[in-house]
């Protein structure tokens, strides 16, 4: 009796704490489906990622090294093209940024994104990205739809262009979200593209291995596939054995 009563402590602490996560957003998420085998879509990711995020955000358990083999991208590539500080190839992709400064600039400093889509999820990610919105209140003059008066910067704004919360008076949960025509240099097909190939590929730094299993099923169903036949042949030659 004792042990599930514990137990149902230990349930509902845990429902509890998915309650949480659940209830911080009511934003309406538009769906975000990873695709590991999509390689372009993880290199794109990977180079948006160096680009716009590593300055503030590390992978401090990802290296350049892995990184490249995995998505196919030759060494000196990713060197010359990847890698902007003087790290090397078999660094940890961890940004400069010193987090006590980051702390004072931006009220909390900016948290390792290794595990990011575990922790959130691929969806959340991406809507998290897309809702970024003008706010004269905030400290950097936006605020967000999906984590509310997050200290992130939009570092996005010049591809996705302006966005505007545009609400009828009296409104409540106001959601509809609009872009300043021709402020970005990006249309909004681009910038979704964008955002699925960074959150796709923060979904594969999450769980690198992922990749290798997937690779790694498709060879063991093959081999169970021949194994198959092969074993029915061998069945047919003992059937016939046997009828004689
Ligand atoms: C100028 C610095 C800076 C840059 C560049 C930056 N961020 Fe951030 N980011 C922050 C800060 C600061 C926070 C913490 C905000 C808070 O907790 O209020 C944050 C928070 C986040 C979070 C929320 C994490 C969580 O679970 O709480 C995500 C996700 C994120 N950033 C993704 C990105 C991505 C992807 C990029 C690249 C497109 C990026 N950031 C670029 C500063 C930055």
């Amino acid at each position: 009796m004792k042990a599930r009563t514990l137990g149902s402590a230990v349930l509902a602490f845990f429902l509890s704490v998915g309650g949480v996560w659940a209830a911080e957003s009511n934003w309406p998420m538009q769906p975000m489906d990873p695709e590991l085998e999509n390689l372009p879509s993880l290199q794109n990711g990977f180079k948006l990622y160096v680009n716009y995020c590593i300055g503030c955000h590390s992978l401090q358990y990802q290296r350049y090294e892995r990184t490249a083999d995995d998505l196919g991208i030759p060494h000196e590539v990713a060197l010359e093209n990847l890698v902007f500080t003087d790290q090397k190839i078999g660094d940890l992709m961890t940004s400069a940024m010193d987090p006590e400064k980051a702390k004072q600039w931006f009220g909390a400093p900016p948290p390792d994104l290794t595990m990011v889509t575990r922790v959130r999820s691929p969806e959340w990610l991406f809507n998290y990205l897309k809702t970024f919105y003008l706010d004269d209140t905030r400290p950097f003059g936006v605020n967000n739809g999906v984590f509310a008066n997050v200290g992130m910067p939009n570092v996005l704004m010049h591809l996705q262009g302006v966005q505007e919360l545009q609400c009828d008076a009296g409104e409540e949960t106001c959601t509809n979200l609009v872009v300043r025509a021709g402020t970005g240099s990006l249309s909004e097909e681009e910038f979704d593209t964008a955002l699925f190939d960074l959150t796709n590929f923060l979904h594969y730094v999450a769980e690198p291995d992922r990749l290798t299993r997937q690779r790694l099923g498709v060879w063991v169903l093959l081999f169970l596939a021949v194994l198959f036949v092969v074993t029915n042949l061998l069945a047919r030659e003992y059937q016939k054995e046997v009828k004689h």
